[in-house]
């Protein structure tokens, strides 16, 4: 593989500009980050501890395999919403390894509104769920709710991919043999009371852990029988008479630690093999991405100057290199893994859609998966691209990107616009993890674009009316069309709703793609089959 070189002075005003101006997002990024992973409020973190419980995230770190990280998903999820009172949603869940195999944790967070489950609490519980299914990778519940936050019944409760499905994925992951291993170490009340049962194996803490399907005050309403939360459905009952959990832990660390003794007997079953190479540095230090990260999408960037401090060496095996130029495409190794990317230089043309649909079947044939680094205004517009059929060049990228069967990884590292967002493996193409960098913005089509298409639009319509727009009301329609793009686009508002599974300081790109590698190492990668590509 050939080292790339940069073109690039970093001493360059313009690019000192931009360093300055992203390492104030980045420290902004950094301070909501900490603030919302401190969980609840300080009265109800005093509480949880006197009654002798570890924190969430203490939870996590003692599980987890010493020096080993963890990769938190969507920590900003419901950020800004809810007055703010649900930071994480009230759960933590992300990738972890046990005795060096990867797991699925999913931790409540009992010191908000007692981990009850909003909207994006389940959208969390569920993603999770998801990523273990589709990687065969255990799942551990460190369980401690109250269920469905009440006021938000009709959010949580009825659809499709509600509170019950959490259950339903849990019947499904053991049926596929992937391990489902509960911790009570608090309440789990009502449906909730699900997430042990439905479980392989439960471990519960003692006099702090409960199940029930009813809590005493609804029992004592139903059938009038006065009973304490222990004696309905504390450890003891529930390990010496109901059998629904199997091992009684002291406290938490016990619980841990049983749990942890656990993954001694669980092997995984298939694992795919991905020849690995040594480790090696970028050669150009990955902290230079603060120079580069987008924070105008008018001013373009080589990507390949993004590729070269990601990239194992800075090495890169460029495919078609002088040929549909607005999408770099090549071979790397990322902390030693190979991987296929594909990333923006422009807008999509015909011949980039080809070139990036080709690249995409070299690696499925050769088993490797992709990364796509997404900085994309959209596919190209005009009269004479649609006659040349942008639609139907598009349209094989698409389908090739929606059908292979390698892992996809996505990072967003700039803009992502209208259908580019599909070609490049958006949200709705399942790449196995996606992630944006804090200066990234998604949406439809850019603010600008929006609001001169629907001014044009309201124009129009008072055109048949024989009105039109005086230039304060034109210019007042414009500004809070460009407001909402501006806040509905930005990463904050994405990660809050789960349209992606956090935001990432671009440093660590790297590692959290190598995570992602070597977790879906842990199922055979089919081969892939495409549909019909329009000719
Ligand atoms: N819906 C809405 N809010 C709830 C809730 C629920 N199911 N369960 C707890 N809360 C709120 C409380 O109102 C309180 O809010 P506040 O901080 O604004 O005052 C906060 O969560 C903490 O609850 P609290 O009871 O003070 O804490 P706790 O640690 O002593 O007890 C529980 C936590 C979860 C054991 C207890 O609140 C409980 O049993 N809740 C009801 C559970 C239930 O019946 N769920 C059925 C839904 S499927």
């Amino acid at each position: 593989m050939f080292t790339l070189e940069t073109k690039l002075d970093l001493n360059k005003e313009s690019l000192k500009k931009n360093y300055s101006e992203f390492i104030s997002l980045l420290n902004e990024y950094k301070t909501v980050l900490k603030k919302t992973t401190n969980g609840g409020s300080d009265k109800a973190k005093d509480l949880h501890k006197k009654r002798g419980k570890l924190l969430a995230r203490e939870r996590i770190d003692l599980l987890i395999d010493q020096n080993t990280p963890f990769l938190e998903l969507s920590p900003l999820a419901a950020y800004n919403q809810y007055d703010n009172n649900f930071p994480s949603a009230g759960i933590v869940t992300g990738l972890g390894i046990i005795h060096g195999k990867e797991v699925v944790i999913i931790a409540n967070d009992a010191t908000v509104k007692g981990g009850t489950y909003i909207k994006e609490s389940i959208k969390k519980h569920l993603r999770a769920q998801e990523i273990a299914m589709e990687n065969n990778l255990p799942c551990i519940y460190m369980v401690d709710s109250g269920g469905v936050f009440l006021p938000e019944q009709a959010n949580v409760f009825p659809d499709r991919d509600d509170f019950g499905r959490f259950f339903y994925n849990q019947a499904r992951l053991s049926a596929a043999g992937v391990p489902q291993i509960s911790i009570v170490m608090g309440s789990c009340t009502a449906g909730g009371a699900y997430v042990p049962a439905m479980s392989d194996e439960v471990i519960i803490v003692k006099n702090q852990g409960t199940i029930f399907i009813g809590g005493p005050p609804l029992v004592k309403s139903a059938t009038g029988e006065v009973v304490s939360a222990e004696e309905l459905g504390g450890a003891l009952v529930h390990t010496s008479e109901s059998g629904v959990a199997d091992h009684l832990a002291e406290n938490d660390h016990h619980a841990i630690q049983i749990c942890r003794n656990i993954f001694e007997s669980i092997s995984p079953k298939e694992r795919q093999v991905l020849e690995r190479k040594e480790i090696e540095e970028p050669l150009y230090d990955p902290e230079e991405l603060y120079y580069l990260a987008p924070m105008n999408f008018r001013k373009p960037i080589d990507s390949r100057e993004i590729i070269m401090r990601i990239v194992d060496g800075s090495k890169f095996h460029e495919f078609k290199k002088d040929y549909g130029v607005t999408l770099v495409t090549g071979f790397a190794h990322i902390m030693g893994f190979p991987v296929g990317i594909i990333a923006n230089n422009g807008v999509i043309f015909s011949e980039t859609s080809l070139k990036g649909a080709h690249f995409i079947e070299l690696c499925s044939e050769r088993k490797i998966p992709i990364l796509f680094l997404q900085n994309i205004t959209g596919f190209i517009v005009g009269k004479q691209y649609e006659r040349a059929g942008i639609a139907r060049d598009g349209s094989k990228m698409i389908n090739a990107v929606a059908n292979t069967n390698v892992p996809k990884f996505t990072v967003i590292f700039g803009g992502s616009f209208g259908a580019g967002n599909y070609a490049m493996a958006g949200r709705a193409y399942n790449p196995k993890l996606l992630f944006m960098w804090p200066n990234a913005k998604i949406s439809v089509m850019g603010g600008e674009q929006a609001a001169g298409v629907l001014t044009q639009i309201k124009e129009e319509q008072l055109k048949k009316y024989g009105k039109e727009l005086s230039p304060e009301e034109k210019s007042k329609l414009e500004k809070e069309i460009l407001e909402k793009y501006e806040k509905e686009g930005s990463a904050y508002y994405s990660t809050s709703r789960l349209w992606d599974d956090g935001i990432i300081d671009p440093v660590d790109t790297r590692k959290v793609i190598a995570m992602g590698i070597a977790t879906s190492l842990n199922r055979k990668y089919e081969d892939t089959k495409y549909g019909v590509f329009r000719m």
